[in-house]
């Protein structure tokens, strides 16, 4: 007989109470041990995903405002169960996952359309391979903390170059903060003086537009049928091909271009460049090299513009801000030259302004997706394998518990914090997370700091006043595109003084 039942049938037989204890006690006791077991050895699968709407209209418009107000109905973390994607709110969860965990929260989302054109040239859309790690650890190299001082002497060119133009014909202030950001990037990697009229630039920017329709949404007729990239681009519903083969053509052109005028220029002794010093030390490297310097130009011009687009449009709306700011420069700098790297740390204010622009405006409210490859417990949730992870840098920059009057632009409050507004470059979110992390960032940061200090010291912005001496409002409208912009608007920019205009036009003699 079953040792277990033997035992029962003994103790039923002793004395009735004991017997009745026996009777219901030990099963009920194997019952409870058996559930515990269960319970700790239950696959952690069956517990839930996070929560989220249910078939939820996506949003076309501004996505980061409604998945903020999902993160405030739902939580820190919002699952849409029939895309497999998780919104992030929180940064503390942003760091827990993409930073803490980053070897299974590294992947890219992948597509046909992708595929098909060879975007995955550029290192921000590769997946998480041997070849993006490649990649990665040789753009590092460049553009590491330490390596960046190599960039200064093409930042303070064109920064004066900005401010002249700015002097010069202010109401072209979009355009010539478009061609300042391009143009930067060839000055600084290429060593090249790329005019705002230069073929190269419209190719660049055809292959910067189309990137963004490859990325979202695609070419959805080839993302149903992929078998379509083998017809023939006069086969219905191949109209893509057409597209495809002028990327390609322009994205070979923007590889090859400016790494030819820069590997000429420093073999006839015209000038020395990265790019051209690098394709000479390792020759056997030539297409990293190329897609490093090409990688750049699109990671960087809308960036950089976003963020220089929105420091203009939010202090010409805050002249208050402007007031200190100028009063700060004056003070620890003088009115006799332009700001300097060497000047930051002495730069309180300018430094809160620099924050708030990249807190209220990050050029990509959502940064870019990453994929999980592997399934994740988090918090009592399941992170399923292979989820499209979307970082909400907009609601984590707003958390009112975290930053008090959020949607206030409000530079004193890194001066009224006990660190300063020196904290680490991993606190400006706007750079994203983990190992997919922005390579450019110290590079992006050095530019958009000093030209957000060159402007305060040498200019005002105001608004523009209409004929009867108006000021005329500015509705403070964005763009609807992946890298957010200021729409169009009037405003009046002008040097600050006869001082401020020599130290201008001196500066680019
Ligand atoms: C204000 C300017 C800039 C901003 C706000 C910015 C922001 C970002 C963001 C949000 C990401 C995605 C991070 C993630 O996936 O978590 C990224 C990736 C990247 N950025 Fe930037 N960026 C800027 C300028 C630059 C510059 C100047 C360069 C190069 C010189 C650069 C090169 C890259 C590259 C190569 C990646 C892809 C990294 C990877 O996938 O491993 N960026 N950037």
């Amino acid at each position: 007989m079953n040792p277990l039942v033997e035992a029962m049938a003994l103790a039923l037989t002793a004395s009735p109470s004991i017997s009745l204890v026996a009777f219901y006690g030990i099963p009920t006791f194997v019952l409870a041990l058996l559930y515990l077991l269960a319970r700790r050895h239950r696959p952690k699968f069956a517990l839930p995903c996070p929560p989220g709407p249910k078939s939820p209209n996506m949003p076309s418009l501004d996505p980061w405002v409604t998945y903020q107000e999902w993160g405030r109905v739902y939580g820190d973390l919002v699952y849409i169960q029939e895309m497999n994607m998780l919104i992030i709110s929180s940064s503390q969860a942003a760091v827990d996952l993409l930073e803490k965990r980053a070897r299974i929260y590294s992947d890219r989302e992948t597509s046909s359309a992708i595929m098909v054109s060879q975007v995955d040239r550029i290192m921000s859309v590769q997946r998480y391979s041997n070849k993006w790690r490649r990649h990665r650890k040789f753009f590092h190299q460049s553009f590491r903390q330490s390596a960046c001082s190599r960039f200064y002497p093409a930042q303070y060119r064109k920064i004066n170059d900005l401010l002249r133009n700015l002097a010069v014909t202010p109401e072209q202030f979009m355009q010539h903060t478009m061609a300042f950001s391009q143009s930067l990037m060839y000055a600084t990697l290429y060593g090249l003086d790329i005019g705002s009229e230069d073929p190269l630039l419209r190719k660049a920017e055809s292959v910067i537009n189309t990137f963004g329709d490859l990325m979202f949404p695609g070419f959805p007729s080839l993302e149903r049928f992929p078998w379509l990239r083998y017809m023939p681009s006069s086969f219905p519903g191949c109209g893509f091909q057409r597209v495809v083969k002028k990327f390609i053509q322009n994205l070979d052109d923007l590889d090859a271009i400016p790494f030819d005028r820069a590997v000429e220029n420093l073999k006839n002794g015209a000038g020395t460049s990265l790019i051209a010093e690098l394709a000479l030390e390792k020759p056997m490297e030539v297409d990293m090299i190329k897609a490093m310097g090409t990688t750049s130009f699109v990671a960087a011009s809308d960036t950089t513009t976003s963020s220089i687009s929105s420091f203009l449009l939010t202090v010409t709306l805050h002249p208050e801000v402007q007031v200190k700011a100028q009063a700060e420069i004056d003070r620890v700098i003088g009115r006799d030259r332009l700001p300097t790297f060497e000047d930051r740390k002495s730069l309180l204010y300018i430094e809160g302004i620099y924050r708030e622009i990249m807190r209220l405006h990050p050029p990509g409210p959502l940064a870019i997706n990453h994929v999980s490859t592997e399934d994740d417990f988090y918090n009592g949730y399941h992170i399923p394998k292979g989820c499209v992870v979307v970082p909400n840098i907009w609601a984590m920059n707003r958390d009112p518990n975290v930053y008090p009057d959020p949607d206030k632009f409000m530079p004193e409050r890194y001066l009224d914090s006990p660190d300063g507004p020196f904290t680490n470059i991993n606190d400006v979110y706007a750079f994203g997370f983990g190992r997919r992390v922005c390579v450019g960032r110290y590079m992006a940061e050095n530019t958009v700091w000093l030209t957000i200090a060159s402007i305060m010291a040498t200019f005002d912005l105001c608004k523009a006043k209409d004929d009867g001496g108006d000021e005329i409002d500015i509705p403070e409208e964005y763009t609807q595109t992946f890298f957010r912009h200021p729409k169009p608007y009037q405003s009046c920019i002008k040097p600050r003084d006869q001082q401020a205009l020599e130290l201008i036009l001196r500066a680019t003699e």
